[in-house]
Order: C-alpha cells, then sequence, then structure tokens
C-alpha cells in the first residue's frame, strides 16, 4: 500500500469507526456477517490462538473476544494492522472490557509478520487478505500456522451490494469535483470572512459578490438534488453539512476557524477516494478466488472458497475461503 492509501486507513481508523462498512454498521458487524464469525469462533477449543489479519479497529477480534466470554472460554487473540489504528475510541464504552483479551500490533504489514514460527491455530480476517500483497502474507500465515492451524477469510465479492455502494459513492465523489462545492464555498467564505462585519448586507450590491454567491448556490443544489435520488448520500450529505458549518463560522468564530473547517471537512471527505479505489482493486471474481486457493495449496494449506455470504436480506457481500492445513 502507498503510503497515501495508509494515511487514508489511518484517518479512517482514527475517526472512530468500528468496522470498514460504517454506512451500514452503527457499532460492529451485525446480522449474517456477525454469524458466520460467531459460528467460527464457537468451534474453536479452550485456549485457541488467534490472528485477526487486516484487523482494522478490531472488529472481528472483539467477535472472538466476546464469544470466548459468552462460552466461559480463554482465546489468545492477536491482531494487526498496517494503519494507525485505535480500537479504544472505537469499542462502545460497554464493550471495552473485551479489549483487555487483545493484543493489538498497529503498523504491521501481512507481508512481515512480528510472530514466531507455528505461533497460531486459527487466522481469519474479514475484507483483509485482499488488501494485502497477497503472495506474500500468505506465506507468512503458512510460517506463523501450527500444523494443524485453520482460517477463516470473508472477501469482497466483484458483485456485492458492496461493491454496488461503492460505485455509487465514487460517483458522489466525482460529482463534488465537478460542481467544485468546496471550490465555491471556499470563495464566498473568503469574500464574506474579509468584509467586515457591518459592510457584509451590502455584499448583495456587488456583482462580482452575487456571482459568487450564485455559484456556491449553484453547486450546493446540485448536490442536494443528487441527495435525493442517492441510495447512500452520507457523503454527500457530509459535503454539505461541512459547506453549512464553514459558512455558519464566518459569523461566528472568524474566517481562519471557518477556513480551516472547510479544509479540513473536504480533505476528510476526499480520502474516502483512495479507500474506495482500494475497495474495488480488492473485490475478487470467481476466477481470482481459485487462483487464491491455489496460492495457499502452494503454502501447505487446503482451501476452500465455501460460499457466497448473503446478508439477512439475501443480498450478497462477500466470499468465504475456509483454509485448513493439509500436511
Ligand atoms: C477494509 S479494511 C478491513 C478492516 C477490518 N478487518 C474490518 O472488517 O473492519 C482493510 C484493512 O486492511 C489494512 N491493510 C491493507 N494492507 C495491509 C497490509 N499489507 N498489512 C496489514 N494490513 C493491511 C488497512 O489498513 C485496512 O485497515
Amino acid at each position: 500500500m502507498t503510503d497515501e492509501k495508509i494515511a487514508g486507513w489511518d484517518q479512517y481508523w482514527a475517526h472512530g469507526f468500528l468496522t470498514s462498512c460504517a454506512d451500514a454498521f452503527r457499532g460492529n458487524y451485525e446480522g449474517a456477517m456477525r454469524g458466520a464469525w460467531e459460528t467460527a469462533f464457537s468451534a474453536l477449543p479452550e485456549g485457541s490462538r488467534i490472528l485477526d489479519v487486516a484487523t482494522g479497529n478490531g472488529a472481528i477480534a472483539l467477535i472472538a473476544a466476546a464469544t470466548a466470554r459468552d462460552q466461559g472460554k480463554k482465546f489468545s487473540i492477536d491482531a494487526f494492522d498496517l494503519a494507525r489504528i485505535d480500537p479504544h475510541k472505537a469499542t462502545a464504552r460497554q464493550h471495552r472490557e473485551l479489549l483487555d483479551d487483545i493484543r493489538f500490533h498497529p503498523r504491521v504489514d501481512a507481508a512481515a509478520l512480528p510472530f514466531a514460527d507455528a505461533e497460531f491455530d486459527f487466522v481469519c480476517g474479514h475484507f483483509a487478505l485482499e488488501y494485502t500483497a497477497v503472495e506474500r502474507a500468505v506465506a507468512e500465515l503458512d510460517r506463523v500456522c501450527d500444523k494443524q492451524a485453520a482460517g477463516l477469510f470473508v472477501m469482497h465479492h466483484a458483485n456485492s451490494v458492496i461493491l454496488q455502494t461503492t460505485a455509487e459513492e465514487k460517483r458522489h465523489l466525482a460529482l463534488l469535483d465537478e460542481t467544485a462545492l468546496f471550490e465555491h464555498a471556499g470563495a464566498f467564505i473568503d469574500l464574506v470572512g474579509s468584509t467586515a462585519p457591518k459592510m457584509r448586507a451590502h455584499l448583495q450590491t456587488l456583482p462580482h459578490a452575487e456571482q459568487l454567491r450564485t455559484a456556491l448556490n449553484t453547486a450546493a443544489a446540485r448536490v442536494t438534488e443528487a441527495v435525493g435520488t442517492a441510495t447512500h448520500p452520507e457523503i454527500l450529505r457530509t459535503a454539505l453539512t461541512v459547506v453549512a458549518d464553514a459558512y455558519n463560522q464566518v459569523g461566528t468564530r472568524g474566517l481562519d476557524a471557518a477556513t480551516t473547517r472547510l479544509a479540513s471537512g473536504s480533505e476528510q471527505i476526499r480520502a474516502n477516494a483512495s479507500r474506495l479505489a482500494d475497495l474495488v482493486a480488492a473485490a475478487r471474481s470467481r476466477k481470482q478466488m481459485a487462483e487464491l486457493e491455489s496460492l495457499f495449496v502452494a503454502n501447505h494449506f487446503a482451501a476452500t472458497t465455501v460460499d457466497t455470504l448473503e446478508d439477512d436480506n439475501g443480498l450478497l457481500i462477500g466470499w468465504t475461503l475456509e483454509i485448513n492445513r493439509n500436511d
């Protein structure tokens, strides 16, 4: 991953999201996604040593910890990610004690794991492996997995509902660029903020000021219209909120505060672009899943793409790949 992409994930996790699908889940994964993991962890014996690959803010590791507690078992859980993660910020207060059951390892690349040979009995990853340099990652899993180890990966499916959402969100980011909403907001805010408060009422008599206002209103109207027809309007709504907040701050906190609000808000929204591009690149076709199975086989695992995982409404959400030792 490039530094820019890592920075995108750093920013995402610092926001306090617990899962990589924050639009769909307020807290942790629920429904069929959570069910698949609970079933897998429930079947593991007492004392299992679990490794969660590309853990993000620890969603899957937390399900493992919760399942162990529910069953009165103890697991040893390690969870790593290349990004700077913040599981404490992301975990609801009532679940924070589960974090004590997990060792988190930020800034760890799947291609170079800081773990001993044969240290784990079970490896898992949710929308994880497909983001890594997979050949080196699988070789590392081979090294750190014990002789009887097994594992489960839920992976992005090229035709999933998540990929459809991603396509829509990419269109929304393109609309923000096309309408130049943030740029028009910046120009108008600059003008208002650099005009003495008692003179602001006169701005509407100045053609140049009216031009800037009209440009901003036109851009905002197009974005608002798109919100009305969108299935997932979160990015567009956030963009409009950022602009409205920044504009209001000119009057209440001054030009500098307004400019900072606009710059940080727009940067945060644009950081989504690299995350969404990453997601598209991570999605796997059936042929690519077969290639991944072969890679595991070459690294001393049996591997089967078991099934496609569907959510509670029957919508496709991903592949499930099971691995076992075959030596
Ligand atoms: C879609 S998120 C999934 C996070 C988490 N498993 C979840 O479901 O919420 C993908 C994660 O892969 C991480 N990642 C990407 N490349 C990686 C690598 N080479 N090694 C470790 N983590 C990596 C990113 O930082 C990001 O947190």
